[in-house]
């Protein structure tokens, strides 16, 4: 009962420096903190981001799996189902599939984040074409 009659201003205070830490935290990681993968590292599809979409206690395919979410990212579905749907080879930042993941924009609260080494290489390997390899 107590807790109702506190100032508002509090509560303002509160939520404005909430969404502060909120929208600093997203800049750093979609627009500084990405790291560039060396150019001299190459990056496949099959070994590298494929692996990422079925990871231990993060795993996407227990939403993406061709019928709760789209898109479907089980393996020998997933490029197909993302390039060039979502996918624009060369340009990460244009690209729906890379500004939506977990840990940049994901449409729904996925229970986890990729990190940022791993959105990395995503972005690496779409802004070097994209390609099925
Ligand atoms: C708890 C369920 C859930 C998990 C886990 C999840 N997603 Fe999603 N994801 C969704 C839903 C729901 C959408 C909205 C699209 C839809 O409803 O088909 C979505 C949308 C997306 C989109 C945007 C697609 C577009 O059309 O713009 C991307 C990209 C994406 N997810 C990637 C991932 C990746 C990568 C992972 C794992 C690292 C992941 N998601 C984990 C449920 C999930």
């Amino acid at each position: 009962m107590n807790k109702m009659k506190k100032p508002r201003k509090t509560l303002l205070v509160g939520v404005l420096g909430l969404l502060l830490c909120v929208s600093c935290y997203y800049d750093q990681e979609v627009e500084e903190v990405i790291p560039d993968i060396p150019i001299d590292e190459p990056i496949s599809f099959q070994e590298d981001i494929q692996p990422l979409f079925v990871l231990a206690g993060r795993d996407c395919t227990t939403c993406h799996d061709g019928s709760i979410a789209n898109p479907d990212l089980r393996e020998g579905n997933a490029y197909d189902a993302i390039v060039p749907e979502l996918v624009v080879a060369g340009d990460a930042a244009s690209s729906a599939f890379f500004t939506g993941l977990p840990g940049n924009d994901h449409p729904i609260e996925a229970g986890f984040r990729l990190t940022v080494d791993e959105i990395a290489l995503i972005r690496s390997w779409i802004d070097r074409g994209a390609e099925d390899n």
